[in-house]
Formats: C-alpha cells, sequence, structure tokens
C-alpha cells in the first residue's frame, strides 16, 4: 500500500469512528480536499513515514480544516439519497423503525380525525396514511422551503402544507373545520432543537391546543457518536413540565425516544 492509500486509510477509520459518515463518504472528502492542497500531496509524495507527515502543521491544518467540512456537511439536514423519505436525516434515521414507531402509537391515531406535524421535515412521507382511514386533514408545518417543495411533489392527498415559522401564526389559523384542538400533534425531534436554537418559541409550541401529542428526542447525535439522550431527556420532560402536560406513555425506539402527552 503506498504511503498515500496509508494515510487516508487510517484517517478514514479515525474519522468515522467519531463521525455518523460513512467510509466513503469520508474516503471521498479526504481526497477531494488533498486534490485541493498541493503542498500536502507533494509532502505525502515524498514522505516514507506517516509520523513524519502528521507531525507537520501542514497535516494539522488540512485535518482539521477537512473535519469541519465534513461536519458541516453532515450537519446540515438534506443530502443527496435515493429516496424522497432518506434524503433528510431525522427521517433516515428513524426509517428502518417507522414500523415500531407507530405499533407504539397507533391506538391514539385510529380515532384520530385531524393531525398537525410541527416542524415535520419529511415525516409526512412515512407516515402511513392508509392504515387511519379516519383520518380527515394532516397539517404540517415547517419553515423548510426545500422540504414543502418535496412534499408538495410527492402529492399526498390529506396532506396541507403550511410552509411558516413556528410562532408566525396564531393556533387557530392551522385549524380544520371549526375545531378547537387537534386530535394528534407531532413534535418529532423538534423540541431539542427550538430549546437550542430559538427557545422563545417554546413557550408558544406549550400552548397548541390537542388531545394527544407525541414530543420526541434523539438517543445519537446528529453528527458525532455521542450519546445525547440524557441530555435530551432533561429538555423534553422540564418542557413537558412547564407546559402541564401529563405523560401517558413513553415510546422506545432504537435511535429515538418520546412521551405520549394528554
Ligand atoms: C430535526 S428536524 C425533525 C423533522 C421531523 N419532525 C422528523 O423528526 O423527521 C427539525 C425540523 O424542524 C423545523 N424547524 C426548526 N425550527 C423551526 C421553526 N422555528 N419553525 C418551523 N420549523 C422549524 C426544521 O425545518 C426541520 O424540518
Amino acid at each position: 500500500m503506498s504511503i498515500l492509500d496509508q494515510l487516508l486509510a487510517e484517517q478514514t477509520k479515525n474519522i468515522c469512528q467519531q463521525y455518523k459518515a460513512t467510509e466513503s463518504e469520508v474516503g471521498a472528502a479526504l481526497r477531494d480536499a488533498l486534490s485541493q492542497n498541493a503542498k500536502l500531496s507533494e509532502l505525502i509524495t515524498n514522505s516514507t513515514s506517516l509520523k513524519d507527515i502528521y507531525r507537520t502543521r501542514l497535516f494539522k491544518d488540512f485535518l482539521k480544516k477537512t473535519k469541519k467540512e465534513i461536519y458541516y456537511d453532515l450537519r446540515t439536514y438534506k443530502k443527496a439519497a435515493p429516496n424522497l423519505e432518506e434524503s433528510h436525516i431525522s427521517s433516515r434515521e428513524r426509517a428502518p423503525y417507522v414500523d415500531l414507531l407507530f405499533a407504539q402509537i397507533d391506538g391514539y391515531l385510529e380515532q384520530a380525525e385531524t393531525i398537525l406535524d410541527l416542524g415535520g421535515g419529511l415525516f409526512p412521507v412515512s407516515f402511513p396514511f392508509d392504515r387511519y382511514p379516519k383520518l380527515k386533514n394532516y397539517v404540517w408545518v415547517d419553515r423548510d422551503k426545500e422540504a414543502s417543495e418535496l412534499l408538495k411533489k410527492a402529492g399526498l392527498p390529506k396532506l396541507t402544507r403550511q410552509n411558516f415559522a413556528l410562532g408566525e401564526n396564531p393556533w387557530h389559523y392551522y385549524l380544520p373545520d371549526n375545531r378547537t384542538d387537534f386530535d394528534f400533534v407531532f413534535m418529532l425531534k423538534l423540541v431539542p432543537v427550538l430549546y437550542r436554537q430559538q427557545r422563545e418559541v417554546l413557550s408558544h409550541i406549550s400552548k397548541v391546543p390537542f388531545r394527544h401529542a407525541l414530543i420526541t428526542g434523539s438517543k445519537e447525535a446528529m453528527v458525532k457518536k455521542v450519546d445525547i439522550e440524557a441530555r435530551e431527556k432533561k429538555v423534553i420532560e422540564k418542557f413537558i413540565r412547564e407546559a402541564g402536560w401529563e405523560i401517558v406513555k413513553r415510546i422506545d425506539l432504537p435511535n429515538e425516544f418520546g412521551y405520549l402527552v394528554k
């Protein structure tokens, strides 16, 4: 193996241990970054020891910059993906466990006529509309324009897309047929995001009228392989307490946890 191949293999392995990226994604990112760094490429070609390369400022800066690029690339919610559902990180991570999720909340959804999905992303694509014949309206609210366009193309008949930021409209704006509350509200992987980025929106969310709602968080960070379950649980449980809701059931998936509240 050439010194370049050894370097790429070793760094790919290290980065994959730290970030939720595949070896081919990391390998491509490293090769791409290296092709734009003539000085380091020359140093690698002329070296016989990986250790000597790793010690240089040139390599250290390269690695730092490339890891940062990989990190930000992974952080963007949408990535090139083989299908619509998987183009959104949250949906992609949940995809293998969608049936497991619905099996745990079926009883609550079977009677629902109106559903509100807050910060819904591409979740409506995974929603099994056929399984719930009583459902009349599935209202989706998310500020993400691209997700809205993708959902438009998906052409889901019962779906109403409301491409707004949360808090932009009062709740009655979204309620269909003169209703005063929603039968079911989804807040999937939303509360911890708002807690980090827009805490003031949480008090608006805490007043959404519903019969039942499902609030979930992630067990693992979006990009780095670190356990965030305890941290997210604390945020969500505090939010539920302050909203004055009652937990009626706990939901558990291999990479996501949730609370069904009323
Ligand atoms: C982590 S994703 C979760 C997506 C989806 N609920 C799921 O679990 O598959 C968070 C979503 O919330 C949306 N979002 C975040 N802050 C928002 C805000 N202030 N108003 C509207 N949507 C927001 C983002 O656009 C994104 O689609």
